[in-house]
């Protein structure tokens, strides 16, 4: 039996770990090829615990962590995530963040996906401030040869959950690729939802 919870404000360290865990395992596949490593997850959750509105959603089978999502206002994210907003005219203090979705593949495919994203845009609207939600997502070219030959995009899933392509908004994000000996800047492409604070239907 699956149960999934949010924690928001103050976010345990044990459940911190337990997404940073999964991130590693799960961000290894095609299109994200991180190659995580724990010192680069620690500095990347620091952004989480420093933020009072964060949140993040965790799915557990019995007391095992096996699927995580996060989000926080996007005026407490990192320079380069919040730039290419404020550069096209927007008050980030009106945007709300989704950091990930990161589920192992036995769980796929019940609807947990579905929740993190109902979890989270009930957290948002209920802070009753943001007219936006947001995400990114890993360009990759159609020919990059660590492309599984089956791989399904998730721009439908997103859709369906009523987000749209922003036209322009890119970042750039650094990690270092499985193929890769370096850290190498990605860029990543916003999606958006907007909501206006009025609670979720
Ligand atoms: C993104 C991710 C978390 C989605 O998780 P998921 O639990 O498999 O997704 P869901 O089961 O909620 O939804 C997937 C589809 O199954 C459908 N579904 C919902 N409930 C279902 C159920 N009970 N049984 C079967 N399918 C169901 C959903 O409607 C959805 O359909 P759609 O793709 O046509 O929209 C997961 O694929 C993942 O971890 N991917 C790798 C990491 C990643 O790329 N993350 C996103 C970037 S941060």
């Amino acid at each position: 039996m699956i149960k999934i919870q949010s924690f928001t404000g103050s976010l345990e360290r044990e459940h911190l770990l337990g997404l940073a865990r999964l991130r590693i395992e799960v961000f290894r596949d095609f299109p994200y090829l991180y190659d995580g490593h724990m010192e680069y997850e620690e500095e990347y959750l620091q952004t989480y615990i420093s933020s009072p509105d964060s949140v993040v959603v965790v799915a557990f089978d019995g007391d095992k962590i096996v699927g995580a999502s996060t989000g926080l206002p996007l005026e407490h994210d990192t320079e380069n995530i919040r730039r290419p907003w404020q550069d096209k005219g927007f008050d980030v203090k009106k945007i709300f963040y989704y950091g990930e979705s990161v589920l192992r593949k036995a769980y796929r495919g019940q609807g947990i996906g579905v929740r993190f994203f109902e979890h989270r845009e009930r957290w948002a609207r209920q802070l009753s401030r943001f007219d936006l939600l947001t995400f990114c997502g890993v360009v990759r070219p159609d020919d990059h040869p660590l492309r599984p030959p089956d791989y399904v995009p998730l721009d439908s899933f997103w859709r369906k959950r009523g987000f749209e392509k922003t036209k322009d908004i890119v970042c750039n994000i650094s990690w270092k690729d499985i193929d890769e000996e370096y850290e190498t800047d990605k860029p990543l492409h916003f999606w958006y939802k907007k909501i206006n604070g009025k609670a979720l239907g």
